[in-house]
């Protein structure tokens, strides 16, 4: 958000200058060859089908699809814009500093250079010889054909325009026993206009499981957060031998917020799940460092909130992903072993609401007993923030994205294995 507006001063200042380079450029380029060795064929295709058209293709998450040479040329300077400012891909976490991630999207250097270099140069297309051979999108699931699909239980009209507030649905699940998923997806029918999507577990609402009890087994974080979607991350996908739970008879609570874009549409939202082959060795769990104790002042630029967690058993961290709201501007992670060691795998110096990531470990983290997850946030409430809908208010926590919000979500593996439920059953006797 912050560079939104940097770019708008910078772009009105260089505007200038920007019409008098093109037109000289424009001027120069019939008579001249490609002002570049770079080629789409062969070099550029391959960034733009590996890092944009995940998101900007036929049916993908993003406004038009990039996959021609023609569709990036269409929108060179532009692109140039927000590749050159690191706006795209999204990306959020500061690479000199945090951890790496395996679902790290951003450019890298070379490949930003060369994308840079072949826009300027008037994009030449180079011999189709050398084209790359078409990536094949899956059109159904990315996990494979899941063992169950649970749906909403209604679609929702999403209207042309104005601002929607979330969604809440519950969809009760019937399946007899446990279940241990391997993979899991959400899928929308309209992903555009879908900003994000998060299921949680609702206790079932059965007399012989307590409330408390619940809560207290399946308390993953807020409310029991279960799997989540961001525009082009729909998946949670687990290591053999590593899956997750889903309790026998749970109600799956959708929370789903919608982004008008111009067209009214009709969602139909749905997770499928591919159950793990054999029962696993640790089972994964969303942990979380969160604090409702925020109280922002109208106006206030910098309003910081730490939270903690402090793990009472070993195990291995995974992945992390932070959630705030409007006023969000900044996120870290910092890890304090009981040695004194410490880690700071993640820092996002810039967050951005519209794009809530879960950044998955390239080596996940192995954490003794006692270890402590420290979360930082950091809150914009000024007018100087341009996602803020009202400086003028006290922001306290709440679910509407007017009020405030601090989890730092970490995906977590206890060291012990799970326990069967009869072996449960007799130790709680
Ligand atoms: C994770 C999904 C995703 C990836 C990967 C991605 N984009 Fe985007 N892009 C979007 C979405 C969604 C929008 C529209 C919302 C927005 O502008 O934030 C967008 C908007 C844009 C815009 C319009 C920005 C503006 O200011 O009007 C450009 C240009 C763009 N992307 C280029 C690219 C390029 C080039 C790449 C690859 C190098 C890329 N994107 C990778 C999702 C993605």
């Amino acid at each position: 958000m912050m560079s939104r507006s940097f770019n708008a001063a910078r772009t009105a200042a260089l505007a200038g200058f920007i019409l008098t380079v093109c037109a000289a450029a424009l001027a120069a380029q019939s008579s001249r060859p490609a002002a570049t060795e770079r080629r789409w064929h062969g070099e550029i295709d391959r960034i733009v089908q590996t890092r944009c058209a995940s998101c900007h293709r036929a049916g993908g998450v993003a406004p038009f699809a990039l996959e021609s040479r023609l569709d990036v040329e269409k929108r060179a300077g532009t692109i140039a814009r927000v590749v050159e400012d690191g706006v795209m891909p999204p990306w959020f976490a500061d690479k000199k500093t945090s951890h790496a991630f395996q679902n790290d999207r951003s450019l890298l250097p070379a490949e930003k250079q060369a994308l840079l270099e072949w826009l300027a140069g008037g994009a030449p297309e180079g011999d189709p010889k050398n084209a790359i051979a078409a990536v094949a999108w899956p059109t159904g699931w990315t996990i494979g054909e899941p063992d169950a699909i649970v749906a909403a239980p209604q679609p929702y009209d999403v209207p042309a325009e104005g601002a929607v507030k979330y969604k809440y649905a519950y969809a009760k699940t019937d399946f007899a026993e446990d279940r241990w998923i391997q993979k899991m997806e959400i899928r929308c029918s309209q992903p555009q206009v879908v900003h994000h999507v998060l299921v949680f577990l609702e206790e079932p609402r059965s007399k012989d499981e307590s409330k408390g009890k619940w809560r207290q087994r399946f308390q993953g974080g807020l409310y029991g957060y279960f799997a989540g979607l961001t525009p082009g991350e729909a998946t949670s996908v687990y290591v053999e031998g590593r899956a997750k739970r889903l309790p026998a008879g749970a109600t799956l609570k959708f929370q789903i917020h919608y982004t008008p874009n111009g067209k009214a549409v009709r969602d139909q939202t749905e997770i499928g799940f591919v159950f793990a082959k054999a029962p696993p060795q640790h089972e994964i769990t969303t942990k979380s460092a969160m604090s409702t104790a925020l109280r922002i002042p109208p106006g206030k630029a910098d309003y910081e909130v730490k939270a903690t967690h402090r793990a009472k058993k070993a195990g291995v961290i995974y992945s992390f992903a932070p959630h705030m709201h409007l006023r969000g501007a900044a996120f870290k992670y910092e890890i304090l072993f009981p040695d004194g060691r410490r880690l700071a795998p993640l820092d996002i110096p810039r967050f951005d609401f519209n794009w809530q990531f879960r950044y998955e470990l390239a080596e996940p983290i192995a954490i003794p007993e006692g270890t402590t997850v420290v979360a930082t946030a950091r809150f914009d409430n000024s007018d100087k923030n341009p996602l803020n809908p009202d400086p003028s208010q006290t922001v306290t926590f709440g679910e509407q994205t007017s009020d405030e919000m601090m989890i730092g979500y970490f995906e977590w593996e206890d060291a012990a294995a799970p326990k069967a439920k009869a072996e449960e059953a007799r130790e709680g006797q």
